[in-house]
């Protein structure tokens, strides 16, 4: 129930608790009982403001009662709920076990919204309105702070829109990247490549294949340095999957481009993270929004 590792603080604090609440009624006790020495005409002899005396009458009834009502609710609170400590209370509640009932009777609620989703393919859910609505508010939710709220991204947050992606394709691929997130590394590559001129004409090469506009002679140059990256995003620059490598000829660029951007994607290298959703969308959600991203980039009727 607590991340406390010894029982030090469980009891420092329930024992506070109840040292607390008994204080309150020795307090109580012992101002209704012990008399304090007071004048013949009932006053304590404290005088203020020339002639504002303290009188030593009982405490009201009414007063007295209250006090005693709330030491008693404390002590039943405490006996049904945790306030001493690591006693669970015989109610037995927890904020999490509370917050897990929530959760369990909205999902339940919600359960039946998204059961008539489960039976249909990425295709008809694109083509269903009500799943393309659900699916968008679950966007707005969940995704468009990073991916923007007409999903095309911004400097290293990918375009979902292009049907140019990092690591796959199709519904499957959104799905799994939704619910584990994923995490993009590239190396820092200098020291493959040679020097820093080697990497500046590396980088004009790399302009070149996707037609961007760039230095042809230090292309040429730069061009059998690419081998350090063909590992990773082929021999032709065109990306892949595997690797999570993108597609270098397609004039899409998810870090920016220029000669200083390759540059220092060369020297410093890329490690680009999604968090994993799975704890915050279950599979129904997951699946539903996986196919209006999907479909942002699909038109219905092609295949996955
Ligand atoms: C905290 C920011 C953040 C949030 C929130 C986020 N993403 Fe992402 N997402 C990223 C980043 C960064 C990448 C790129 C990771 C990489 O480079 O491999 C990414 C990648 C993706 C990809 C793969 C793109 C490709 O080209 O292969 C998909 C699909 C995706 N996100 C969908 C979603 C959806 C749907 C949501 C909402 C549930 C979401 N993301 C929420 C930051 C985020
Ligand atoms: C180990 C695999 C690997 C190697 C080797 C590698 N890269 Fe990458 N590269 C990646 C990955 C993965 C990404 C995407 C990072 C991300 O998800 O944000 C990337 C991204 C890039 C980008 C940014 C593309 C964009 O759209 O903005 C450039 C430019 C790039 N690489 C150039 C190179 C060059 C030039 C080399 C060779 C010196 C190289 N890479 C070697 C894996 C690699």
């Amino acid at each position: 129930m607590s991340d406390f590792t010894s029982d030090f603080w469980h009891i420092y604090v329930g024992g506070l608790a109840l040292v607390s609440i008994i204080a309150c009624a020795i307090l109580l006790w012992v101002s209704g009982t012990t008399k304090a020495a007071t004048h013949a005409d009932n006053t304590t002899g404290h005088v203020w403001d020339v002639d504002l005396k303290e009188m030593n009458n009982p405490l009201p009834k009414w007063w007295v009662y209250l006090f005693i009502i709330t030491v008693v609710f404390a002590l039943i609170y405490g006996a049904l709920y945790p306030m001493f400590g690591k006693f669970q209370g015989a109610l037995g509640w927890s904020s999490q076990g509370q917050h897990a009932t929530e959760v369990k009777k909205a999902e339940d609620a919600i359960a039946p919204v998204y059961a008539k989703f489960t039976g249909m393919t990425p295709e008809q859910m694109v083509a269903d309105p009500e799943a393309r609505a659900i699916g968008e508010r679950l966007f707005m939710n969940y995704c468009a702070q990073c991916h923007g709220s007409d999903a095309r991204g911004s400097k290293s947050f990918p375009n979902l829109t292009d049907g140019d992606w990092l690591g796959g394709t199709g519904h499957e691929y959104i799905k799994t990247t939704i619910a584990n997130g994923r995490t993009g590394v590239m190396p820092p590559m200098a020291a493959a490549v040679g020097s820093a001129e080697d990497v500046r004409n590396l980088a004009h090469y790399v302009l070149s294949l996707s037609g961007s506009p760039n230095d042809s002679v230090r292309a040429t140059l730069g061009k059998e340095k690419f081998a350090a990256c063909a590992a990773c995003h082929g021999p032709d620059g065109k990306g892949m999957h595997a690797m999570g490598a993108p597609n270098l000829t397609d004039g899409t660029w998810l870090h920016g481009w220029g000669e200083d951007a390759i540059v220092r994607a060369v020297n410093n290298g890329f490690t680009n993270h999604m968090p994993a959703q799975s704890a915050l969308l279950n599979e129904a959600q997951i699946n539903v929004l996986a196919s209006y991203v999907w479909g942002l980039s699909t038109k219905p009727g092609t295949a996955q």
